[in-house]
């Protein structure tokens, strides 16, 4: 088993290992008191772990109860958050209790969220079984659910008091959201790590699996310590974002989140100006992890959906911008020259033929 140590406000480990799912009970005994405990999962995962969980917090002395919503980013909303939070309440949970957040990213945020605002924040822990909430969202402290606005638009910031992430689980997932999740660590690789983009080029790595998990997550520690709030330094865990949300936007949501980061990363590279070495072994590597590098749409419609984000505020926007794998800049654009930077990332798709 790895440690991961995150110094934030409320500071915490990530656990990263082989089979810790099974375990998960005793581990958090050693950092939360045995209290009153609530599983969170969708009800795809609580059919593939619940009983696993359960028994494991049992037997470290939880009085342990589950909770399941349908699976989906449909089920993100403030209805299923409302019917959470009256079920936790009538469950008497307090802020000596827990909460057990137990699967990908739709779950740890919407819980997490849960934890943060109920009787004005219990603790929770995170139990992350997609590579996404591996290596992104399960550590950081972001909780939110979607308004009709917009994702995300509605959160805090909580930070879990422990993560428990098993290998295993992550090794057993389906390629498609494997390769969802590839695409936030091949986001690690080109902002600050070469070695760990080196393990992901070839698309073959879930051998070195634990590495890699270890190495996003050590990144992101780096990132959160700097900047908890997300005011300033967190802005690079944006790269591939901008571009991206425009292009997911634009499918209607049938290209997923993964992939249209993995284009959008390939968009900013371009747009930048970044040597076309550099940009082709980007794509080399995102086609190797079953990641697409193709954006269908023009530069017009992607600024018009880009700039529909509601989170965006003022005349300037900051893309992250990579200059070579391990290496990327903050850039501050007026809103209105961002069709020209997809204008420009367009030329290159088809000068490159990506
Ligand atoms: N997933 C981006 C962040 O945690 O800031």
């Amino acid at each position: 088993m790895r440690t991961v140590h995150v110094n934030a406000s409320t500071p915490y480990d990530v656990l990263i290992g082989e089979g810790l799912i099974d375990r998960a009970g005793e581990l958090t005994a050693k950092v939360v008191k045995p209290c009153r405990a609530v599983i969170v999962a969708d009800d795809t995962v609580d059919e593939l772990y619940g009983d696993r969980v359960q028994i494991s917090f049992s037997y470290a002395g939880f009085d342990v109860s589950r909770w399941t919503f349908p699976a989906g980013e449909a089920s993100k909303n403030l209805g299923t958050l409302s019917e959470l939070l009256e079920e936790l309440a009538g469950r008497r949970v307090t802020r000596s209790d827990l909460v057990v957040a137990l699967g990908g990213g739709v779950t740890g945020d919407m819980a997490g969220f849960a934890a943060a605002v109920l009787n004005r924040g219990v603790r929770f822990v995170q139990i992350p079984t997609t590579l996404l909430a591996a290596v992104d969202s399960s550590v950081g402290g972001k909780t939110a659910v979607d308004l009709r606005a917009g994702k995300n638009l509605a959160g805090a910031f909580h930070q879990p008091s422990l993560v428990v992430t098993d290998t295993d689980v992550l090794r057993e997932l389906p390629a498609a959201l494997r390769s969802c999740g590839a695409a936030e660590a091949i986001k690690c690789g080109v902002l600050r790590d070469p070695a760990l983009f080196d393990l992901l080029e070839g698309g073959d790595w879930l051998g070195d699996i634990d590495e890699i998990v270890v190495r996003c997550v050590a990144y992101k520690r780096d990132v959160v310590a700097r900047d908890e709030f997300d005011t300033g330094d967190r802005a690079f865990l944006n790269l591939g974002h901008t571009f991206g949300h425009a292009i997911e936007q634009l499918s209607g949501l049938t290209v997923s989140h993964g992939e249209a980061v993995a284009v959008g990363m390939l968009m900013a590279a371009t747009s930048a100006g970044c040597p076309d070495d550099t940009v082709l072994r980007l794509a080399r590597c995102l086609r190797a992890n079953g990641l697409p590098t193709h954006c269908p749409y023009g530069a017009q419609a992607l600024a018009g959906a880009a700039l529909s984000d509601k989170k965006r505020s003022g005349d300037t926007l900051t893309l992250v911008l990579p200059e070579a794998i391990g290496r990327c800049i903050l850039r501050k654009i007026p809103v209105g020259a961002l069709e020209d930077w997809f204008a420009r990332a367009l030329a290159a798709q088809e000068r490159l033929a990506l």
